[in-house]
């Protein structure tokens, strides 16, 4: 390693583009994307300038969240390939200067894997059982053990029924029924996950993606959490809850981290972890933790120069003197796609799909508004996630029929929030009509796409200097080729109301004009690049890269 890449290891500023497998390309013909469609289109992703990719769980899994239940850690199901064609990405990606960050779903496995299956026969008391969380009920049994709630809504608590019918404990899933938690104070359960972070180290990954670390502690004893019944999973306004963000999880942390600093090459651990502001996240990347984590803040915040420029601000402060480097992320598989948020009267977003679906969104509004918002996260010092297809400008599905629903939340919600499939219709690549070449012509993609999406295709958008992909790309050229976006802090600089505007180094200055009338641009700079059409002003919802002279 060179000694700038040891002052500067390539996660502090990487631009990582998530993969959410499923839906990114299909290789072969059941309408569900794969390794080989992955592999097929890595060309793609080196075009358009990322410098990682984050994959979403390609193990063996009954599918009922999506790929987070999880029934073999060191396999890959037979829907996405196997672990030679996983090999083969990880090699084919390598040489086009791209790296490769597996998802890890540690706080829970499917109720399918081995150990949950022996943990159920094994019945109460037995060792296998203490993998798990199984408490004998309250009310004489009755009753959950205790208050705490799903993330998908309702009970985290599910009852067993034993081999003659009769209901005996409970176990403890803060997601699905599906998805029981593993206890961490098991030494074993310690050991297994120890041996499965090396085997994905081992074949090349260059970093895992943690799932879901706030929950993989509890307070013993599990005492009450004071949840009103039906509350909400508001994990970013829990204090000192009992299940969530528990100190002693920290412990894990860094027996991770010092299996990662063993390897050669810069391996990287990101964290998600949805918790009570940027002091509590910054715990999570103290400098023997995790190198960075996700900035739900960010990803959650409404359009508006105050509030961004609030969670900007919050951010860098709360993770510069824990020496980690801040995240930004507008979109993910967890989320309403921001082009729809953005277009919104109420443009925040609540987890997990929980979100104001009902509330009309303009496209248009919502499209230019994306556009900006790209221009301005790309600017800001650390490292961006980009969820797929938002380089298509892709909206929110907001109309899949019912039937074709999967997402847990739709089923635990009592059908009141549709959930997260909206965000997941399989990208459009390339013809007229659907599949637009996710899959085998005449082969229904999993989940429906729009007839309208013919115009946003990567084909189409490739053509086009206009287009959102072509905004993307330069703007990801222009990063990589602009020292200061790496290295220079953030100044901020006045240039008026309703305006964000900072510099990067002394020449390197991006604009946010949030309306709604247009500004000037500096007179003594020079255009780099617009999202939206510019004539010496900055229209309204409109970001603007522009080199200074010095
Ligand atoms: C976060 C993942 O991103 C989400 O898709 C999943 O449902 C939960 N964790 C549970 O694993």
């Amino acid at each position: 390693m060179t000694s700038a890449e040891l002052a500067h290891p390539w996660w502090r500023t990487a631009v990582v583009y998530e993969v959410y497998l499923r839906s990114f390309a299909d290789s072969d013909g059941d309408g569900i994307g794969d390794i080989g469609g992955l592999r097929a289109r890595l060309p793609y992703l080196a075009e358009l300038g990322v410098d990682a990719l984050w994959i979403t769980p390609w193990y063996p899994s009954p599918m009922a969240d999506g790929g987070y239940d999880v029934s073999d850690y060191c396999g890959i199901d037979p829907r996405f390939g196997t672990l030679d064609d996983a090999d083969a990405l990880i090699e084919d990606a390598h040489r086009l200067g791209l790296r490769i960050i597996t998802d890890l779903v540690p706080n829970h496995t499917s109720e399918q894997h081995p150990w949950f299956a022996a943990a159920r026969a094994a019945g109460p008391g037995s060792p296998e059982r203490a993998r798990y969380f199984f408490r004998d009920g309250r009310a004489g049994g009755e009753q959950p053990p205790n208050d705490w709630i799903s993330a998908f809504g309702g009970p985290a608590w599910t009852r067993v029924v034993g081999p003659d019918g009769i209901a005996e404990q409970w176990y403890l899933h803060t997601f699905a029924p599906e998805q029981p938690d593993l206890d961490w104070d098991h030494e074993g359960v310690r050991r297994d996950f120890d041996a499965i972070i090396r085997f994905w180290l081992d074949r090349g990954v260059d970093g895992l993606r943690i799932d879901a670390v706030p929950a993989m502690a509890k307070v013993p004893g599990l005492p009450d959490a004071g949840h009103a019944p039906g509350a909400l999973f508001e994990s970013s306004s829990w204090v000192d809850s009992p299940h969530w963000d528990v100190d002693s999880l920290h412990d894990v942390l860094r027996r991770w981290r010092r299996i990662g600093d063993a390897y050669p090459g810069d391996r990287v651990f990101v964290t998600e972890a949805v918790v009570n502001g940027p002091e509590r996240l910054s715990r999570y990347v103290r400098p023997d933790e995790m190198h960075t984590t996700f900035n739900f803040d960010y990803l959650t915040c409404a359009w508006g120069p105050a509030d961004l420029r609030r969670v900007v601000e919050e951010t860098l402060t709360a993770m510069e003197p824990v020496g980690a480097p801040a995240t930004w992320v507008l979109s993910s598989h967890d989320e309403t796609r921001h082009v729809t948020r953005f277009g919104r009267a109420d443009s925040r977003a609540a987890t997990m799909g929980f979100d104001m679906a009902a509330a009309p969104a303009d496209p248009a509004l919502g499209l230019r508004r994306a556009r900006a918002a790209a221009l301005l996260t790309l600017a800001l010092p650390g490292g961006t996630y980009l969820y797929q297809g938002e380089e298509l400008g892709l909206p929110e599905v907001e109309d899949l029929p019912e039937e074709v629903l999967q997402d847990p939340t739709w089923e635990r919600s009592g059908h009141t929030a549709r959930g997260r499939d909206g965000c997941r219709v399989p990208l459009p690549w390339s013809g007229s009509a659907p599949p637009f070449g996710f899959t085998a012509d005449r082969v229904r993609p999993w989940l429906p796409q729009p007839a309208e999406w013919a115009a946003l295709t990567a084909e189409v958008q490739r053509a086009d200097e206009g287009s959102t992909m072509s905004l993307y790309r330069a703007a990801l050229r222009i990063r990589r080729s602009t020292a200061a976006l790496r290295d220079a802090p953030l100044t901020w600089v006045d240039a008026g109301a309703g305006v964000l505007a900072f510099e990067r180094g002394p020449s390197f200055r991006c604009l946010v004009n949030f309306g709604p009338a247009p500004v000037p641009l500096p007179a003594d700079g020079s255009l780099l690049l617009a999202s939206g059409p510019c004539d010496g002003d900055l229209p309204a919802d409109t970001a603007a890269w522009v080199q200074r002279q010095e």
